[in-house]
């Protein structure tokens, strides 16, 4: 019994220790609650009581970085209906430092990140109605994301992107988009955020333009130094760009794929070289480490996917990703003098957290999906000496609703699924969480998928959020 108190003890001890980052800031413990889209009001734009509320829970429950939901950085290319977004207004900056003060004022102040985001060949126009439905999502390449290939699919493709994607050619279009970048990140800062995590995973603008699969022909970009690969001229020109404009205490992380899990895409090969290549430009603070496409969701449910070289079902449980980590971890400075490593995906429970740390597969761990049923999840259950080791698992809950829903939508595990809807089903069930902890109710772990969908969605969100919405856009 004292042998299994002082295990908790010590594995509390591990998760509680400090980490010094490169630019001199303590991150407090190892726990980071994960990027997250809060799913909160309707078409976009800063943010408003809902996520004051959400981030106020957050920010008591004891973690040491709270990373935000993507922030769009173009408001007509939206990942969602529901993102936040930087609309070039005296008032974002108001939005954005209220959204800061609620976090610093608790009295556990953890560090405040905010994703800054393109969704690129993801956005929808008729899902989002941000831009007509006939403007094209943008990308290094003409394609429309790949759903499946049988009939549900192609239907499917063609009512979210019902026109190709625009590939963006000139170069002055990519500093553009270089340009709206940094801006976030200094608006970020100017609203007393901590740093920026730029959103270079998923399949989304910056990855799709590493991948040699949508970027086949990357071509050199200006002011770029003769040495950078040009497949990282973007990346470069917005990291650098973040580097000179901010100040040095100011967190500069990026969130990057070791795979993207598709034919063709980044492999772990080429994602090793990737990372290497962005240490070696000493700019960032912070490397988080997903994978997965939406046409091939790992970082969605990274415990259903194998692992390429995983044998066992216990590495697979701890996560897909680890395996890339723990070969990485060895050849590369440690924090402070290099980046952390921030490891997300499948990391819920307490013993897998200690083992991923001691083994050094991370340096910080990232949690999504529990805490938006937990929102107080390191105070309350991980970091609490009280509560033992079987005690603090927190994931494999099934979605009331959710194999309905998939078999419906065509989800279901059959050859020609469509793996974007049971991501997305189990992402929207996630996020009406978050909706209820913005309206002050407790998530509900019985949610059914269907309740959330009339009530949290319908109802909430767009029955009583297309009058805001409106009044917001026409103010
Ligand atoms: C509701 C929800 C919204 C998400 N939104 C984002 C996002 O905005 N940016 C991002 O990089 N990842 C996003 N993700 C992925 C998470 O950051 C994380 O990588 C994923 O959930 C795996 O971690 P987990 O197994 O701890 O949930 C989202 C996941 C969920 C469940």
């Amino acid at each position: 019994m004292r042998g299994q108190t002082n295990m908790v003890l010590d594995d509390v001890r591990a998760i509680s220790q400090p980490l010094a980052l490169p630019n001199g800031v303590v991150v407090r413990n190892r726990l980071v609650k994960a990027a997250m889209a809060e799913g909160i009001g309707l078409g976009g734009g800063t943010p408003r009581k809902g996520h004051s509320n959400l981030y106020n829970e957050w920010a008591k429950g004891g973690w040491g970085i709270i990373i935000s939901g993507n922030v769009q950085i173009d408001s007509r290319h939206l990942a969602s209906p529901h993102d936040l977004t930087l609309p070039s207004h005296s008032s974002t900056l108001k939005a954005y430092t209220k959204l800061a003060s609620t976090v610093h004022e608790t009295a556990t102040s953890p560090l405040l990140v905010m994703q800054i985001s393109h969704p690129g060949l993801q956005s929808s126009s008729t899902i989002n109605l941000s831009r007509w439905p006939w403007e094209a999502a943008i990308a290094p390449c003409r394609d429309r994301p790949t759903v499946s290939d049988g009939p549900i699919g192609w239907i499917w493709s063609r009512a979210v992107w019902p026109v190709k994607s625009r590939q963006i050619v000139k170069s002055d279009e990519w500093l553009e988009i270089v340009k709206k970048f940094i801006d976030g990140a200094v608006l970020a800062e100017k609203a007393g955020w901590d740093g920026v995590q730029v959103h270079s995973a998923h399949g989304y603008l910056l990855a799709e333009y590493l991948s040699p699969l949508t970027n086949p022909r990357p071509k050199p970009l200006p002011n770029v130094p003769d040495y950078i690969p040009i497949r990282l001229h973007l990346l470069y020109l917005i990291l650098k760009g973040i580097q000179d404009n901010t100040s040095k205490s100011f967190i500069k992380a990026v969130k990057i794929n070791c795979s993207d899990f598709v034919q063709g895409g980044i492999d772990e090969k080429q994602a090793t070289q990737i990372v290497k290549t962005l240490i070696s430009w000493s700019i960032l603070d912070i490397i988080e480490i997903s994978g997965g496409t939406y046409s091939s969701p790992a970082f969605a449910s990274p415990e259903s996917i194998k692992s390429p070289s995983s044998t066992s079902s216990r590495s697979t449980r701890q996560s897909l990703f680890a395996h890339f980590t723990s070969t990485l971890l060895p050849f590369i400075p440690a924090s402070p003098n290099g980046p952390a490593i921030l490891l997300t995906g499948g990391l819920h429970d307490r013993n897998l957290i200690v083992s991923s740390l001691k083994n050094k597969a991370c340096d910080l761990v990232g949690i999504g999906r529990p805490a938006c049923l937990y929102p107080h999840l390191p105070s309350k259950i991980i970091l609490n000496e009280n509560i033992s080791d079987e005690q603090a698992r927190f994931g494999g809950y099934n979605i009331p609703g959710s194999k309905l829903m998939k078999f419906i939508l065509g989800g279901s595990d059959t050859k020609n699924s469509i793996k974007l809807v049971g991501a997305g089903i189990s992402t929207m069930w996630h996020e009406w969480q978050l909706c209820r902890i913005g309206r002050g109710v407790e998530p509900d772990l019985n949610m059914h998928w269907l309740k959330g969908l009339i009530v949290e969605e319908l109802w909430y969100e767009v029955i009583l959020g297309l009058p805001v919405k409106l009044w917001r856009s026409w103010t």
